[in-house]
């Protein structure tokens, strides 16, 4: 399919690296591309970025079906621009659309749309240290229906959005509020999708988190609502006597492609590694005892996100010194190295776009 690129006449002034927040400014272009059962996916095109307009009966705006994801392309110290691991992105992309019963995209086109939208805003990938375009790919049903079943027809869109560093002073570690309350997902739902319905279903128990003075939520298991899942919209890793664990991918967490990248790292530089479950009583004794070393998230926005503090049954516990650890630093460099280009990567994990 060939895309067709229908440049604006009118580009907007591009915003000051320096005023950079996290999504809400967007570029000048955007993708877009429709599916019928009878044509499939088609008319592939980069055009101006635009409102969507949908009957007020869209099936996404009742059911949720919908998928989405989220990437970054870097500006290297020579000005050129790289994805990181765009590849993983778009499997992960066919893998949610199964799990809500979208029709897959074929993975190298999709990769290409991503790759010829960037090239179209390549002036807005910011070149301010740490910061970068933001990519959302986003699939929505559009059948204008009532009943419910999956839709017989989607859009699938890409909007860029140039982000800011997400430390501009350092990093800054978070408290993190543990709940055995409130659940994100379950086994055999939606959790390892990233897919509406799990943001949707994290923002309350996020909300009285953040009233009780903590960042974040730390998920458990639905089920027994002791092992830990993520963190917010992260995964999460700790160091327990030299060893970093983080828990399995059971179905109801999201495969990060950050936690990948921090294991494969992990097993490169010859530190145990272990996917195994992990419950909250474990934490608490492993602090107890001396042997809890680090806590940290994994995701794209932050890369690593050191915690300081867990809340759990009215014990607060403070991790290691309460500052950034060893690890979470150096996992932070190494990645955050890789993808702005300042060092080799041993791993093929960059995708430059010419
Ligand atoms: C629920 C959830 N878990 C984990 C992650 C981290 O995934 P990644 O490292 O691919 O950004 C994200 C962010 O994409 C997320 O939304």
């Amino acid at each position: 399919m060939e895309i067709k690129v229908r440049r604006i006449r009118n580009p907007k002034e591009l915003p000051d690296d320096s005023q950079l927040g996290f999504g809400r400014i967007f570029t000048d272009h955007m993708f877009n591309m429709d599916y019928t059962r009878q044509k499939g996916w088609h008319n592939p095109r980069v055009e101006g970025y635009r409102a969507i307009s949908m009957d007020p009966a869209t099936m996404v705006l009742h059911y949720g079906q919908t998928i989405f994801e989220g990437l970054k392309a870097y500006r290297t110290d020579k000005g050129k621009i790289q994805l990181f691991r765009p590849d993983r992105n778009v499997a992960r992309l066919n893998r949610s659309a199964k799990v809500v019963c979208i029709p897959e995209i074929d993975e190298a086109f999709v990769l290409e749309a991503i790759t010829r939208l960037v090239q179209v805003e390549q002036k807005w990938v910011p070149s301010a240290p740490e910061t970068s375009l933001y990519i959302r790919p986003t699939v929505v049903a559009m059948d204008p229906y009532l009943g419910v079943r999956p839709s017989d027809t989607y859009r699938f869109f890409i909007i860029l959005s140039p982000v800011g560093a997400y430390y501009p002073e350092g990093f800054n570690p978070v408290k993190i509020w543990v709940t055995d309350q409130y659940v994100r997902a379950v086994r055999g739902g939606l959790g390892e999708a990233k897919t509406a319905a799990n943001y949707a279903a994290s923002l309350y128990g996020a909300e009285v988190a953040k009233k009780a003075g903590y960042t974040q939520v730390l998920w458990l298991d639905a089920i027994e609502r002791r092992y830990i899942e993520e963190v917010g919209t992260m995964n999460i890793l700790f160091v327990i006597n030299g060893e970093l664990i983080t828990p399995p991918l059971n179905g109801s967490i999201l495969p990060g492609i950050t936690r990948d990248s921090v294991l494969t790292l992990a097993r490169h530089w010859g530190i145990p590694v272990a996917e195994r479950a992990i419950a909250i009583d474990e934490i608490i004794t492993a602090h107890k005892n001396g042997a809890l070393q680090e806590v940290f998230g994994s995701g794209t926005a932050a890369v690593i996100s050191p915690v300081s503090h867990l809340a759990w049954k009215g014990d607060v516990i403070t991790v290691g010194t309460g500052g950034v650890g060893p690890l979470a630093q150096k996992f932070y460099q190494a990645i955050t190295d890789i993808q702005y280009g300042r060092t080799e990567d041993p791993f093929g994990w960059v995708v430059p776009v010419e």
